[in-house]
């Protein structure tokens, strides 16, 4: 279970205040819980993990095993919520540089409009054997659309079963993905009508893609529902204290939330969670504006901002608790970079004395510092983690009197571009 570290946080806060704030989380922790908020027809996300479907894991383990067995590449095409899980938990699981044998590399498309990107991408394709699963749980996001279209085409001049290679993960009923499935005979996993996207992880939508990288997604939905029976109590809840702390610290006139990581495992978590608060709360012109840092990288960049800069941040820092990778520092005889002094230690210890003189120098300089960590980074942590986040954005979203499973400001670009594109195509 994640433990959250509010010492350099509490010479920012006023206890009368947080009382209130605190008192205010509690209530939207219930709010969550009796259904009563609203957008609580979107709380499939909790459902899933208080009664687990059994035979749909194993349905997707069935698929998944298919895919270790007959791809060198799975292709995974959506954007925002129908991608950022599955990357998150991947990254976080899989070894950095190859994947492990006998687990195919799982690529990700469709999350942005690049051309080059799409043409480099079947420069690589070529000659692998490759499985396609688009993920939209609307099916007319433009992004993914084209991406599957110029896909589709590409797979249908390579191989002779391409309608065998294509998963299609989508909404129960609508949408042209359902329609193409029908057409096709596109094998399809559901997103069920109650989850959104950026809840989605623990669906079809992450783990499909999670388990074919050979990830124990069993575990991780274990670990999350775990997490989900703990943070239902009102008592010891961190997620009731995140949203409390973030939600304080915004009135006390801190506008923007950076969280930062010390392990570049956690990059996709961290664009998760951006993506996840920043769509869930910035609504009404109300809101935490979500930022991420990669730590020690951006301290030789952000850093000198976090710094000294304006004092409108505070920072959330991401930890894994144990070291999994036992990394030492060796000796050298000749010591010729004088860095013996750090001999035998590990980069974990070094890495961890980074953090403590980082959250150390920033709570001096006035920006108030939480830390967020992870026991161990395996998969029934990760999931417990990934619950976390969520609860914590349903109840922040509620303490800020906002729907948080909604997104209406995402269609206002959309609709201009449309208009545009329509207007070009004359
Ligand atoms: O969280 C959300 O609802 C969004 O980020 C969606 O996931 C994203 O816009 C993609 O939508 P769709 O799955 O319908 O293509």
């Amino acid at each position: 279970m994640i433990k959250l570290d509010l010492r350099r946080a509490l010479p920012f806060l006023d206890p009368a205040e947080s009382g209130r704030f605190r008192a205010e989380a509690a209530a939207a922790h219930r709010t969550l819980l009796d259904r009563i908020g609203e957008g609580s027809d979107a709380l499939g996300w909790r459902d899933l993990l208080r009664s687990p479907d059994p035979t749909l894991l194993e349905e997707i383990d069935a698929t998944a095993r298919e895919i270790r067995e007959r791809a060198d590449v799975l292709l995974c095409i959506g954007i925002g919520g129908s991608y950022l899980g599955a990357k998150a938990v991947i990254q976080a699981l899989t070894p950095s540089f190859t994947p492990p044998a006998g687990v195919p590399e799982v690529l990700f498309a469709g999350h942005h409009l690049g051309g080059d990107y799409l043409r480099n991408l079947l420069a690589y394709l070529d000659g692998k054997s490759v499985y396609v699963n688009v993920i939209s749980k609307s099916g007319t996001t433009l992004e993914p659309a084209l991406a599957f279209r110029i896909v589709r085409d590409w797979m249908n001049s390579r191989f002779g079963d391409t309608d065998e290679r294509i998963i299609v993960t989508t909404d129960p009923e609508r949408g042209v993905l359902n329609e193409m499935h029908r057409r096709h005979g596109y094998r399809k996993f559901v997103i069920p009508e109650s989850v959104g996207g950026r809840f989605s992880v623990l669906t079809p939508v992450g783990l499909l893609p999670i388990r074919a990288a050979g990830i124990d997604a069993a575990a991780l939905v274990r670990g999350a529902a775990d997490g989900c029976r703990a943070l239902e109590a009102e008592e010891d809840n961190p997620a009731i204290t995140y949203a409390a702390v973030r939600n304080e610290l915004l009135g006390a006139g801190y506008p923007v939330e950076l969280l930062a990581a010390f392990d570049p495992r956690l990059g996709g978590l961290q664009e998760w969670w951006q993506q996840l608060f920043g769509e869930s709360e910035g609504k009404q012109h109300k809101g935490l504006y979500p930022s991420i840092a990669r730590y020690t990288t951006d301290l030789h960049s952000l850093g000198q901002y976090v710094q000294e800069g304006q004092r409108i941040l505070i920072e959330t820092i991401l930890l894994i608790g144990e070291d999994d990778a036992g990394f030492a520092v060796p000796a050298l005889d000749d010591d010729v970079d004088g860095l013996n002094y750090l001999a035998g230690r590990t980069l974990h210890a070094v890495n961890r004395a980074a953090y403590e003189g980082t959250a150390e120098a920033h709570a001096d300089g006035g920006v108030p510092t939480l830390a967020v960590e992870i026991p161990r980074l395996s998969a029934e942590e990760l999931g417990a983690c990934l619950y976390f986040f969520e609860h914590a954005v349903a109840v922040s979203g509620y303490m800020l009197g906002i729907n948080p499973f909604d997104q209406p400001g995402v269609e206002a670009y959309k609709r201009n571009m449309f208009r545009l594109l329509r207007r070009q195509g004359r």
